[in-house]
């Protein structure tokens, strides 16, 4: 059965994992994320270089833990695999070097993995996974994308947010409430009491220049202002914040605007089929409504693994397995890093004549 190493340094996650093609379903034999998060927490976001030092310090460590579980060698892999686009340059440089150097050592293939494929290839690691065509809602800290992932594995971009991700949102919101990094969960766990309908706030349409509104695109920067001026007023009439119903408020309608327009991007195609991926797809209100909206409106749902919605390497090693699969063969081992990479060129890694 083929089998791969995967390594997942693009963030402030340093991960690795083994995972196996084994009768058609992809199996996570061993995975181990090494989070750095309280450290980025101090500073109030991801500071690049600690992040890249991060790696450098955990990742043998995740390396022996997850092949001493699995019970193997880097001799008994098909591949090694580690993302190599987009995310920070210093840290997405230690993944794909450990990555390589493992690869030439052992005389097995490189495979560099588009971070955002991985994100994508998370929702084979549920336990049904669904066959495309479908529609994928990526919703992660630096994405807020709807993809149409057509019968031949073909991706065409139906939707995006013309300014933050939603995952970006959530971090300034909380920031702004003075909440911890990532503000993601720490917002989740202030709403959890909170009266989500107290404070009205905007969905964030996007004009066309000829009138109307694009259907599946998302902006969230008026959002964000909206917070800041609902915070500034009640700031002025009191020292103590509503903390729960703002945070509840807040994360109601990002939820809201992510669901009706998903929902919507798969009607209006005749589609039936709806996945969600990203590190948001972790949150619990909108897992929720997503599947109840999506039973309600005959479209079936399929969520990432809640383990595998924020950054893992175990979303890398599925990626790469589809990659053997589907026949694409091995990276050149001169492939470096990006910062930047479009989804859609995922192919663009498997060359001989690397473009980066
Ligand atoms: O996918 P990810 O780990 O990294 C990127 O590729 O961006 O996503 C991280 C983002 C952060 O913005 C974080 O606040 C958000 O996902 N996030 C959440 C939750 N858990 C993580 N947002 C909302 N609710 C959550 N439970
Ligand atoms: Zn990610």
């Amino acid at each position: 059965m083929p089998k791969v190493l995967a390594l997942e340094t693009s963030c402030d996650e340093s991960a690795a994992a083994v995972v196996e093609l084994c009768a058609g379903r992809t199996e996570v034999v061993a995975h181990r994320i090494a989070s750095q998060v309280e450290e980025h927490a101090q500073w109030g976001g991801v500071v690049p270089e600690i992040a890249s030092r991060r790696h450098v310090e955990a990742l043998p460590h995740l390396i022996g833990a997850v092949l001493d579980e699995a019970g193997q060698t880097v001799a008994d892999m098909d591949a090694v695999a580690a993302t190599v686009t987009p995310g920070l340059v210093g840290a997405l440089m230690v993944g794909s070097v450990t990555g390589r150097t493992l690869a030439a050592l052992h005389g097995k293939p490189f495979m560099g993995v588009h971070h955002l494929e991985a994100h994508l290839a998370s929702v084979r690691l549920a336990s049904s996974p669904p066959e495309p065509p479908y529609v994928v809602l990526l919703v992660s800290g630096g994405h807020t994308e709807l993809i149409l992932v057509a019968i031949d594995g073909g991706l065409q971009r139906l939707g995006r947010s013309h300014d933050d991700a939603a995952g970006e949102a959530f971090d300034k919101v909380a920031r702004l409430l003075g909440l911890a990094y990532p503000g993601g969960p720490a917002i989740q766990a202030a709403a959890r009491d909170g009266d989500p309908k107290r404070f009205p706030l905007p969905k964030g349409r996007v004009s066309r220049p000829e009138g109307g509104f694009y259907p599946y695109d998302f902006s969230f920067s008026g959002l964000k202002t909206a917070m800041l001026r609902q915070v500034e007023s009640l700031r002025a009439q009191s020292d103590a914040l509503p903390l729960e119903d703002l945070a509840a408020s807040f994360e109601q309608v990002v939820v809201d605007v992510l669901v009706e327009r998903s929902l919507r991007c798969c009607l209006d195609r005749s589609l039936s089929t709806l996945v969600m991926v990203g590190g948001v797809a972790a949150n619990v209100r909108l897992r929720r409504h997503m599947e109840q909206q999506g039973r309600e409106r005959g479209v079936s749902v399929h969520l990432a693994p809640l383990a595998y919605c924020t950054d893992n390497a175990a979303m890398v090693g599925a990626a790469a397995l589809g990659r053997l699969q589907a026949g694409w063969g091995e990276s050149s081992i001169r492939l470096g890093v990006s910062a930047r990479w479009p989804l859609e060129g995922g192919g663009d890694l498997y060359g001989q004549d690397p473009q980066f």
